[in-house]
């Protein structure tokens, strides 16, 4: 598939079938994720691929734990209906780990360490255009708390749970999210 129809046609996908993800696609979809840029080359990501339907049910605990919450402090009424069961149905996740002492000057900035969030951020979207061209759907999901999931994960605390990819075939057409025109979005300043 063409990049540029890989990117137009991805759309976040909520409903997946359990067909499992062949291996070989698997492994190109995470190297396609390692192929993405990071400061100083430092490739500040890990990769957790979960496909064991005990450890997709801690995380959806914790997630739905997390909704809950959200559901309770912010008063968004659209939380309720939100609901997050794909999360024990998809076939396979991949939660992307990020190092914050693989940043680049960042570091030593105000603003701290956020260079290893945008690699890790850009690892995802490889992964997903990858998995669009692979026939499959993909979600980026982050609605967990990062330390808890940590734990969940078994990730050391000095690393952090930057989202959860979610891989397999959709069940039914996605749900077309239109965008805003990129005119409006871009100034030239020439
Ligand atoms: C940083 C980030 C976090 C996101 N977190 C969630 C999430 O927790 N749950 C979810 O269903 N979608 C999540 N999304 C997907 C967005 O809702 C989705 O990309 C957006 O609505 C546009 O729809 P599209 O991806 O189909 O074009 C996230 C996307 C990004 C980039």
């Amino acid at each position: 598939m063409d990049l540029f129809t890989a990117i137009k046609e991805r759309r976040s996908c909520r409903s997946f079938l359990s067909d499992p993800i062949e291996e070989a696609t698997l492994g190109k979809i995470i190297e396609a994720g390692t192929w993405a840029p990071s400061p100083m080359n430092a490739q500040p990501w890990e990769f957790i691929v979960v496909t064991s339907p005990e450890m997709k049910e801690k995380v959806y605990a914790e997630a739905e734990r997390c909704r809950q919450w959200a559901l309770r402090t912010s008063g968004w009424s659209w939380l309720d209906k939100y609901q997050i069961e794909f999360l024990k149905d998809v076939p396979t996740f991949i939660a992307v780990i990020g190092d914050p002492k693989k940043s680049g000057v960042d570091m030593f900035l105000e603003d701290g360490s956020v260079g290893y969030q945008y690699a890790c951020a850009a690892a995802a979207q490889n992964m997903m255009l990858a998995a669009q061209a692979l026939g499959l759907g993909s979600l980026w999901f982050t609605l967990f708390d990062r330390k808890k999931m940590g734990e969940v994960l078994g990730v050391i605390p000095e690393k952090k749970v930057l989202s959860i990819v979610c891989l397999g075939k959709p069940s039914g057409a996605v749900a077309p999210v239109g965008r805003k025109p990129a005119a409006e979005k871009t100034t030239f300043l020439k």
